[in-house]
């Protein structure tokens, strides 16, 4: 099967890293990961910079960074002020992150499940008139770090409303790295029934080495499109035991491991890497 990559370090890797990194490296490091052939690369969030202060530079990371065509360069926007912001910069897509649960939703984006669906939904429109592309990144999908499982009708639901904003891609997110592959499998036996699994894509934080396991799963289901993030960085402020993203040449080698090809090469990865390490 051949497998697309949307590279997640500079949004989820750097939103919480430990260490202050400067608008110039991350333009670096963008630039640097440009090289590798991913499908596309989540490159900042337009997120409110009082609750994200490290994603406050979006504007000038997005100025700043160079763009070939083989790879989309995308971006969060989590409200109708975030979407201003981004389109000026010409985002190849946008990304609307509501939560399966109304705890996440809660502490993630200060609303009720209700008022982010609703708000998503004004960004949506937006972006349809504007004629971007739409990601829906559904975090909790399956598991909570605040409210514990989620029943598979449940992401089944939300994915429903994502489709209907005119989403063209759904990415269910294991938030804190917990989803077991069996709770992957029932989650998407549920939402299969939905949306075919071109639509989908795959988002695991890697806190408890299961990600691998959960990719697997996708795989075998037809999905085709992962996240992953480089050096394995990644978290998020607001979910308690966020660990690292799994990491994009773990995937890759499992990827190649088993027989699957990815416009990704590995050897440009490396000099990446460690272009990335001398300042994370
Ligand atoms: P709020 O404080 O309720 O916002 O935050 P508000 O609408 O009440 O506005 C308050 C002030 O913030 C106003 O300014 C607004 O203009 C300003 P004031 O009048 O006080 O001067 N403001 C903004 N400024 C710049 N850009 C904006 C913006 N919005 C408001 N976009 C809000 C609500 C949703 C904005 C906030 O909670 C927020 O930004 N949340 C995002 C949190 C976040 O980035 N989390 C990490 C990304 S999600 C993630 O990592 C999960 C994922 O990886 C999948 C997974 O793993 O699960 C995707
Ligand atoms: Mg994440």
């Amino acid at each position: 099967m051949h497998i697309k990559i949307c590279e997640v370090g500079p949004r989820d890797g750097l939103q919480n890293h430990v260490k202050a990194v400067g608008t110039a490296d991350k333009i670096t490091m963008i630039d640097t990961l440009s090289t590798c052939g991913f499908y596309s690369i989540e490159t900042t969030s337009f997120v409110s910079p009082k609750w994200v202060p490290k994603m406050a530079d979006a504007p000038d990371v997005m100025a700043g960074i160079a763009r070939p065509p083989h790879t989309k360069y995308i971006v969060l926007t989590p409200n109708v002020t975030g979407f201003e912001r981004a389109v000026v910069h010409n985002p190849d897509a946008i990304v609307i992150f509501p939560a399966c649960s109304e705890q996440f939703c809660n502490r993630n984006l200060n609303a009720t499940k209700r008022q982010a669906f609703d708000r998503f939904a004004s960004v949506a429109k937006l972006a349809y008139d504007h004629n971007i592309p739409i990601k829906g990144s559904l975090s909790c999908a399956g598991y909570c770090p605040y409210a514990g499982d989620i029943a598979p009708s449940v992401v089944a639901d939300d994915v429903q409303r994502l489709l209907d904003m005119g989403c063209a891609e759904i990415g269910l997110a294991d938030t804190v790295g917990k989803m077991t592959a069996d709770v992957s499998k029932s989650v998407l036996d549920r939402v299969l029934k939905y949306v075919s699994a071109e639509k989908l894509s795959g988002h695991f934080h890697d806190t408890d080495n299961l990600a691998l396991s959960n990719v697997e799963v996708y795989i075998q289901a037809g999905v085709t499109l992962f996240d992953s993030a480089v050096l394995g960085l990644g978290g998020c402020p607001f979910a308690n035991g966020a660990e690292g993203n799994l990491n994009t040449r773990k995937l890759i080698q499992y990827l190649c491991d088993n027989a699957h090809t990815t416009d990704v090469c590995l050897d440009t990865l490396a000099h990446a890497e460690a272009r990335i390490r001398t300042f994370v």
